[in-house]
């Protein structure tokens, strides 16, 4: 029986399916829908230290081969995080990774002490990538100095395996990713959502009441997965994937890239079985292949590998 298990940090999940941020609220909120016993971790909803509202309706619209989001962070804040969401999540038969969002290293340093010192939390998912929060000319996602003190004060803030999630709007995506490694990070998650925008002709204005959005879903696949191919050439900690994943074929493309691990997000909206059927075609991949773990899909498209498993 081939192995599924695979390792981010201290993290070691059993299958490299996990559920991305702001797909799956809590957690509770989806039990009887998703089955979390195939799936490796669940990443709860981004949280701020206040609790914010969001941004002004319509949130979602939709777009081929997609989905735009502005949800604007909703999120219950820390204290009844800590006090209600995550005692509500602990019963769950699934991994918790806590995903935080601070307005600077001095809020992330304080999100990740709380979040990082409570057991029920397995890891956290540093989110520096929102699109949806703030339009700055020069935002922190595209700053490799910025993002090298958040994750500084966030690493010395806790000990629990930290990952800091990119985006996928910036030019230079290595640089961040290498100063987020210089400074602590112990796996880097690429990536969240691209801008973007609809008009409601009929109504002669912007979709969304944010104007713009993150898209998310099938369209976004490929663009995510380059950047998994070029960063993960460039660091040695883990890079998890994310960015339109929706069956086997796709998880095999980002662990074939040199993702360990993937994360599923917008497909779960119209297929909530696709963690368990994802992990059952990897297990069946693996079985028809000959391969033995995860491992040893990590990185099979790439030169270095390819030339060693022809010599092996
Ligand atoms: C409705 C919605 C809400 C999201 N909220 C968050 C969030 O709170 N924090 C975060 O890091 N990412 C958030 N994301 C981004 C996803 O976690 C994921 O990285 C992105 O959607 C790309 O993956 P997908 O195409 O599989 O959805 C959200 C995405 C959607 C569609």
């Amino acid at each position: 029986m081939p192995e599924l298990t695979t390792r981010i940090g201290d993290l070691t999940m059993r299958s490299p399916v996990m559920l991305a941020s702001g797909t799956v609220g809590y957690g509770p909120e989806y039990e009887g829908v998703i089955d979390f016993g195939a799936t490796g971790a669940i990443v709860t909803k981004t949280i701020t230290v206040e609790p914010r509202e969001g941004n002004a309706p319509p949130r979602l619209v939709e777009t081929p081969g997609g989905l735009l989001n502005a949800i604007g962070l909703e999120n219950v804040g820390l204290e009844r995080f800590l006090a209600e969401k995550l005692p509500e999540a602990a019963p769950l038969p699934v991994p918790i990774v806590a995903s935080v969002a601070g307005t600077g290293a001095g809020q992330f340093a304080q999100l990740a002490a709380a979040v990082g010192e409570r057991d029920e939390v397995a890891a956290i998912e540093l989110n520096i990538s929102c699109p949806n929060v703030e339009r700055p000319r020069n935002p922190v996602w595209s700053d490799p100095v910025a993002v090298g003190e958040i994750v500084s004060a966030a690493r010395e803030a806790t000990g629990k395996t930290l990952s800091l999630k990119l985006s996928p709007n910036t030019s230079d995506i290595l640089s961040v990713a290498e100063a987020a490694e210089r400074a602590g990070a112990d796996a880097l998650t690429v990536a969240n959502t691209l801008p973007g925008m609809r008009i409601d002709i009929e109504r002669r204005r912007p979709a969304l009441g944010n104007v713009t959005g993150g898209l998310s879903g099938r369209a976004l696949m490929p663009v995510n997965l380059a950047l998994v191919w070029k960063v993960a050439e460039h660091v040695s900690i883990p890079v998890i994937g994310s960015g339109g994943i929706g069956d086997t074929g796709d998880a095999l493309e980002f662990l074939a890239a040199g993702a360990v691990a993937v994360q599923v997000g917008t497909a779960l909206f119209a297929t909530p079985e696709a963690p368990s059927e994802i992990a059952d075609g990897l297990r069946n991949y693996m079985e028809e292949n000959g391969f033995a773990s995860i491992d040893e899909l990590v990185g099979m498209a790439r030169e270095e590998r390819r030339t060693c498993a022809e010599t092996a």
